[in-house]
């Protein structure tokens, strides 16, 4: 399937007199991804945002938004038709929370109904309770006033939602819960999203590809896992030592799943074609008609016979699934003490293992 392009940039560059703030930046955003953009201070993450929905105006380039150049469409109309959700959320203090979530609504001219019963569908989207909508920002914690920004931002239904660090002025606690918050109701409402951060943990976790920006230019793009494996110093140091592990939270296990094992059918003599997978693998696994692993032997254990004895066979420690993250997957390896795990499918098949051999290959490359 080729995914449309929602949000393009092609070699966009700012000036402020002489100063180039953002320098060529071409990017592009896919339909119903989330793409995070991540750099140092003043390295013109905020700038590039704003441009997309022209609250800054670019200097050179193009920014096509569906196809079509933002300047030649109605400033006011591409605004409203973009989510836009900051730090500071930016609730009007006087406003109830009802009023501040429809306050593109009442631009709109929605009538009175509709912008009832959209406050209360948005509320519950953001999980907070629609007794809330009566109160007042100051009545709501730090982390309710930024649900309630999410829930401004997606009032007026838009396709693209820009996040400047959204959740930059929260605890860490509050923090992940809005991460996992968002991540779910993404699944629901599928909108592309921009998202500004300076924290890889967030970026990892979040983006389906980060952008990582260095004084006005952008200097990777990847999914975490690329950005994991990169070798360049500045990218290095810029995602720092504890990376890797916020990344493994984001990598299923099924990138890692060794799956060219020697496995033979209970009952069934083994063959040459088994044994020659073993490798530097000592053990042969054996399934039952369903492919449902019902242990493995080791090769010193089998001593040149072609029949396994069933008395012989270990069972497997307990399987993960190939949906579950590598953290998970390296996190029950170490309370096991296994250095290997079985990989299972929803209906119970066995898709092959990941060990921590598989999992660092897939890391270092
Ligand atoms: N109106 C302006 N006039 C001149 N320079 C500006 C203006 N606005 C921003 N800049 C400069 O442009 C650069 C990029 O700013 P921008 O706000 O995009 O950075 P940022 O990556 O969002 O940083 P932060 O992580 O601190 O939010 C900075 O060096 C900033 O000083
Ligand atoms: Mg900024």
């Amino acid at each position: 399937m080729v995914e449309a392009i929602e949000v393009e940039l092609q070699s966009v560059s700012k000036f402020y007199g002489e100063d180039k703030v953002v320098d060529a930046v071409s990017l592009h955003v896919n339909q119903g991804e989330i793409f995070v953009l991540i750099g140092p201070s003043g390295c013109g993450k905020t700038t590039t945002l704003k441009m997309i929905n022209q609250l800054i105006p670019h200097t050179s380039g193009r920014i096509l938004v569906r196809g079509k150049d933002v300047t030649e469409l109605d400033p006011v109309e591409l605004r409203r038709s973009i989510g836009y959700v900051i730090q500071y959320i930016g609730l009007l203090p006087h406003l109830t929370i009802r009023d501040n979530i429809t306050f593109v609504l009442q631009l709109k001219k929605y009538n009175k109904k509709m912008q009832r019963e959209r406050a209360m569908e948005l509320i519950e989207t953001v999980g907070l309770p629609v007794s809330y909508l009566d109160r007042h920002p100051r009545e709501l914690s730090g982390g309710q006033q930024q649900r309630v920004g999410v829930a401004r931002a997606l009032a007026a239904d838009p396709e693209i939602l820009l996040m400047d660090e959204p959740f930059g002025a929260v605890d860490p606690i509050t923090r992940e819960q809005l991460q996992l918050e968002l991540l779910r109701l993404q699944e629901t409402i599928k909108k592309t999203i921009i998202f500004v951060t300076h924290d890889m943990q967030e970026a990892f976790k979040v983006g389906d590809r980060i952008g990582i920006m260095r004084g006005g230019r952008l200097v990777t793009i990847g999914t975490a896992m690329d950005i994991v494996r990169e070798r360049d110093e500045f990218i290095r140091n810029f995602i720092g030592q504890g990376a890797i592990f916020s990344a493994l939270d984001t990598i299923p296990a099924a990138r890692a799943i060794i799956d060219d094992l020697p496995i033979v059918q209970e009952g069934a003599a083994l063959d040459d074609d088994v044994l020659s997978l073993t490798g530097d693998w000592e053990n042969i696994f054996i399934v039952d008609g369903q492919r449902r692993c019902l242990g493995y032997i080791s090769l010193s254990e089998i001593k040149g016979q072609r029949k396994i004895d069933r008395e012989k066979v270990t069972a497997c420690p307990p399987p993960c699934r190939p949906g579950d993250s590598l953290k998970k997957v390296i996190e029950e390896m170490l309370w096991g003490n296994r250095a290997w795990l079985p990989v299972v499918s929803e209906e119970g098949y066995f898709l092959g293992i990941v060990s921590f051999q598989s999992c660092a290959s897939l890391l270092v490359g």
